[in-house]
């Protein structure tokens, strides 16, 4: 999607640019001439602010921020007659010694930012760098107001909160204000403020905000921006309404322009009038906003200038492929999710000879990617070397072409010769596309991020994939590829933190050489053919495992897998394979499980009743096997499952009781309302696993986490149904079908009000179906059918919805929809359909397809909010790297 290509920019120009965030006059400039001497008194501020705080070394230690930087403040001296002008990180005036400089950025501060800090007595500070530091959600104190000479303020990325001091714009003087980063919205800032901040600021050349919540800002406020403005960075901000555009890219020096993810931003982008705008911009980012964008004028007015452009899911209006060609300084460009179809316009593309990133992803791009040979060779004679007569270029993109993600669009043919000779590739993705025929071997050898996954491809797995090194997301899944798996040599792709295969026909054993992948966070192999035992590795597997998907394979033997301590595994999916054996106890070692399905295996165990104590554990799935014994067990921790919703036991052995007491703490089950409507898993990774609603086997592809089920259907479960069921509200789904319950429906279920199915049916109930029933006001589907239940049958609400199969073969039931009319002990009951297996509901099929197609639309409206959130994190990258430019 769109970020990626934002993120590829790290990748490239990560080398050229410095990471320390330092300002022109930091101390490094200084070390080589003798220091002036600092006054006293501000040696002694300079170690009351830094001793106000703790340095804690877990802050800011991702690799876009300050790894490998030693925070600046451990070489400060702790002697007083030292000279703090010779410091790291601080600068002094040459002639008064006084401290003109300040460079904490990185420095890993911890602590509240006070009001009354010594920082304040700094009263000559022209430069401020305070980012990657974690203030604890302060204020951002009015003192700063103070500071008349600053010139560049710097507190992105430092976790401060609350509203921007309106005394900000007392620092008239400021060239630089970055308050982005600090956390989401954390940070907010009004319309009278911002406006002071701009009206007054008038020697402001980089303004950035991106994440300061400004929903409450009218954004005419930003006709008042001082026409010194170079760059006004903008995003994630909420910022509503009709945007000033026009005025905005009057700004005479406006070369950075970034307004991304501000949804509800509106305005014409673009004046109708004939004025040419004279600003030299270079970058502009309007991913998801609803500015009207001139697309022929876009091109017109900034050919020469643009370098940047991303308007994914953007409202373009006068798309013209043709323009493209026009763009001769585009490096990176991104125009994903806009609805764009045809043909990629590769005659156009092709001239972009600075291209390195392309981004048409989630468009409705068709046809073939052009062979080479097909392309009329003066048109490619910039970038295809016809002396040679070889291929020495990608031929429809330029050589240089470092990512490159065309995912999501409808084409298909064979993916070309030229695309794998790419020499610089890093970063591509040809997913959600029907493309066909064999991956061939890649010429690039410093692949990083490799999706081929959801299309038609199909052959082995090409062997320069196992070369690169610098690997580290695989998606091949959803293919027909096939072939040994188990030939291929995994170990040189030590960086490799996602792998998947999964959805192909892959056969052979599991490699040994996936052993020693130590970055490996998820490893999905599950709907492959492959052959033999599950590697006992895996058990011991690094510390950073999240997710081992292996379902529906050939496996047999046990599950040899001994868990570490403080493994971090989240998903263990072994389900549909043919493993026998008990269930590891090692289990409990992994405190951070949500997801355990062991289903449709040959495990001969007793219930796990030791899995209680897994504070995390949202999912059991022990269906058919061959578990037994009792479960009516008491509980050995004090929260047994407390956060279980969905539990699936049935098709096994089990008998004794219902486990009563374990239902007595289901926590997750009872408290109906107190989740949002979520998803398990993370940004990269959906969990997915084979549930069973209404009687349908189906795998969701994400969990609801408002999904909650109890399935203890087809065991030897006796006894009565315990009136304590009731108090599970949250539950969608509950089947005790094909048990030897005995005794009364319990009353109390009437309390399920979420409960969509409800399936007593194959037991040896008595008594009659209790009229409260009719309170499960989401009843969609329910049977109680070859039990022993007599009386009259509930009438109202759902209950007119069932028909007579929810009902048969009970001797004693009348009442609609029956035709045996209740008083009359006589009549004889009325033929209904043979009740057969579960799924067998007959009318109610309808219904229940029709609701879960529903369920289908609500489910990918709320995976979009899982998107972005993905997004979000890219975002985050790509401005930490923007940050870092300012320096
Ligand atoms: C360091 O910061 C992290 C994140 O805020 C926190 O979880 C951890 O407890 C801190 N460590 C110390 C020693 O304060
Ligand atoms: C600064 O203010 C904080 C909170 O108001 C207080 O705890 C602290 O003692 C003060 N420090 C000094 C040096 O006055
Ligand atoms: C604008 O800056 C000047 C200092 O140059 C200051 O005196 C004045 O109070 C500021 N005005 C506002 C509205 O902040
Ligand atoms: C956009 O406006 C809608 C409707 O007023 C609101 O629900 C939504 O939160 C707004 N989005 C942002 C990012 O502010
Ligand atoms: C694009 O370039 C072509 C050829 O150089 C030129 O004719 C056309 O006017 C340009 N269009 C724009 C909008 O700049
Ligand atoms: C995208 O393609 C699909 C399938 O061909 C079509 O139904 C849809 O209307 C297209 N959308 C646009 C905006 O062209
Ligand atoms: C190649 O391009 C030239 C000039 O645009 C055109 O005259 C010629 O017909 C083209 N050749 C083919 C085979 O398309
Ligand atoms: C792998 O990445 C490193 C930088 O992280 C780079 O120096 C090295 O050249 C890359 N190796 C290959 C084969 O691309
Ligand atoms: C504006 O942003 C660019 C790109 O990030 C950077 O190189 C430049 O130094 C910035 N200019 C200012 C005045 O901060």
């Amino acid at each position: 999607m769109g970020w990626f290509s934002l993120l590829s920019l790290l990748f490239f120009l990560l080398p050229f640019s410095s990471f320390q965030t330092s300002s022109n006059v930091s101390s490094s400039s200084i070390i080589h001439h003798p220091s002036p001497l600092c006054h006293p008194y501000e040696r002694s501020a300079l170690i009351q602010f830094k001793n106000s705080f703790s340095v804690n070394n877990t802050i800011a230690s991702d690799p876009y921020g300050c790894d490998g930087i030693d925070p600046p403040t451990i070489s400060w001296a702790k002697n007083d007659a030292s000279n703090c002008c010779a410091w790291r990180g601080v600068t002094c005036d040459e002639k008064a010694g006084h401290v003109i400089g300040l460079d904490l950025s990185c420095a890993r501060l911890q602590g509240a930012f006070h009001s009354n800090s010594t920082l304040f007595f700094l009263r000559n500070l022209q430069s401020l760098y305070l980012s990657y530091n974690d203030f604890g959600g302060s204020t951002i104190p009015s003192e700063f107001g103070k500071f008349t000479n600053l010139e560049h303020l710097i507190l992105s990325n430092s976790n401060f909160s609350g509203n921007v001091p309106p005394e900000i714009s007392y620092l008239s003087k400021l060239v630089t204000l970055d308050l982005s980063l600090n956390n989401f919205h954390k940070l907010n800032v009004d319309t009278f403020t911002l406006k002071r901040i701009v009206t007054n600021l008038t020697n402001l050349e980089a303004l950035s905000m991106d994440l300061v919540d400004m929903s409450s800002v009218s954004p005419v406020v930003l006709m008042n921006l001082s026409s010194s403005l170079i760059n006004l960075t903008l995003s994630y901000c909420s910022l509503g309404g009709n945007l000033p555009a026009d005025y905005i890219f009057h700004l005479p020096k406006l070369e950075m322009l970034f307004l991304g993810e501000n949804e509800n931003l509106t305005g014409s982008l673009f004046p109708k009038s004939n004025r040419n705008t004279s600003s030299p911009l270079k970058e502009l980012d309007l991913f998801e906003t609803k500015l009207s964008i001139d697309f022929p004028y876009l091109i017109q007015n900034f050919k020469y200038s643009l370098e940047y452009l991303y308007l994914g899911s953007c409202k373009i209006l006068g798309w013209n492929p043709t323009l493209l060609a026009n763009l001769t300084q585009i490096s990176v460009l991104d125009l994903s999710s806009n609805n764009f179809g045809g043909e990629i316009p590769w005659s156009s593309l092709m001239h972009l000879e600075r291209l390195i990133s392309l981004d048409l992803s989630d468009n409705n791009f068709t046809g073939q990617l052009p062979e080479i040979s097909s392309y009329n060779s003066t048109q490619l004679s910039f970038s295809y070397d016809n002396s040679s007569n070889s291929l020495t270029s990608g031929g429809p993109l330029p050589l240089e072409l470092g990512v490159l993600d065309l995912s999501d669009n409808l084409l298909d043919g064979k993916i070309p010769g030229w695309l794998y000779s790419l020499k610089s590739l890093d970063y591509l993705d040809l997913s959600s596309n029907q493309f066909t025929g064999y991956i061939e071997e890649f010429q690039s050898h410093s692949l990083v991020r490799l999706n081929l996954s959801n299309n038609k491809l199909h052959g082995s797995l090409p062997s320069s994939i196992f070369q690169q090194v610098n690997l580290t997301f695989l998606d091949l899944s959803s293919n027909s590829l096939s072939g040994d798996v188990g030939i291929n040599d995994f170990s040189k792709l030590k960086r490799l933190i996602y792998l998947s295969i999964s959805k192909n026909q892959l056969g052979g054993k599991m490699p040994s050489s996936i052993c020693d992948l130590n970055s490996l966070q998820y490893l999905d192999l599950s709907n492959n053919s492959l052959i033999g035992t599950v590697h006992p590795c895996l058990g011991n597997f690094s510390v950073n495992l999240l997710v081992l998907n292996l379902h529906i394979n050939k496996l047999h033997g046990t599950i040899p897998l001994i868990f570490a301590k403080g493994n971090s595994l989240r998903n263990l999916n072994l389900n549909g394979n043919q493993l026998g054996g008990i269930l590891p106890q090692s289990l409990v070692r992994c405190k951070k499980m949500e997801i355990l399905d062991v289903g449709n295996n040959k495990m001969n165990d007793t219930f796990p009743y030791w899995l209680e104590s897994l504070p995390m554990l949202q999912v059991l799935i022990l269906r058919s096997n061959r578990f037994h014994g009792s479960i009516d067990v008491s509980p050995k921790t004090a929260l047994p499952f407390q956060t279980l919703r969905i539990m699936d036991l049935s098709n096994n052995e089990f008998s004794g009781n219902l486990p009563t007491k374990y239902f007595k703490n289901l926590l997750a089950m009872m408290d109906a309302y107190s989740d949002q409507l979520t998803y398990m898993g993370e940004d990269q990774y959906y969990e997915s696993t084979i549930v069973v609603i209404k009687g349908f086997l189906l795998e969701m592809e994400r969990i609801q986490t408002m999904f909650t089920t109890i399935d203890l259907s087809k065991n030897n479960f006796v006894g009565e149904i315990p009136k304590l069921i009731g108090k599970l509200k949250s539950l969608k789904g509950l089947n005790f079908s094909h048990n030897k319950l005995t005794g009364p429906i319990p009353s109390t279920l009437e309390n399920l009000s979420n409960l969509e199915w409800l399936d007593l049916s194959w037991n040896e109930l008595v008594g009659e179906i209790p009229q409260q029933l009719t309170n499960m006001i989401s009843l969609e589907v329910l049977n109680v059918s070859k039990n022993r239940l007599v009386g009259p049958i509930p009438s109202g609400k759902q209950f007119n919805t069932f028909d007579n199969t929810s009902y048969s073969e009970n001797m004693g039931l009348c009442g609609f929809p029956l035709s045996k009319i209740c008083g009359n002990n006589e009549a004889p009951q009325s033929p209904t359909t043979k009740f057969e297996e579960e799924g067998g509901y007959g009318f109610d099929w309808k219904i229940i397809l029709v609701g879960y197609g529903c369920g289908i639309v609500i489910g990918v409206s709320l995976g979009y909010i899982v998107l972005s959130n993905e997004k979000f994190t890219l975002f985050l990258i790509k401005i930490g790297f923007s940050n870092l430019l300012y320096a």
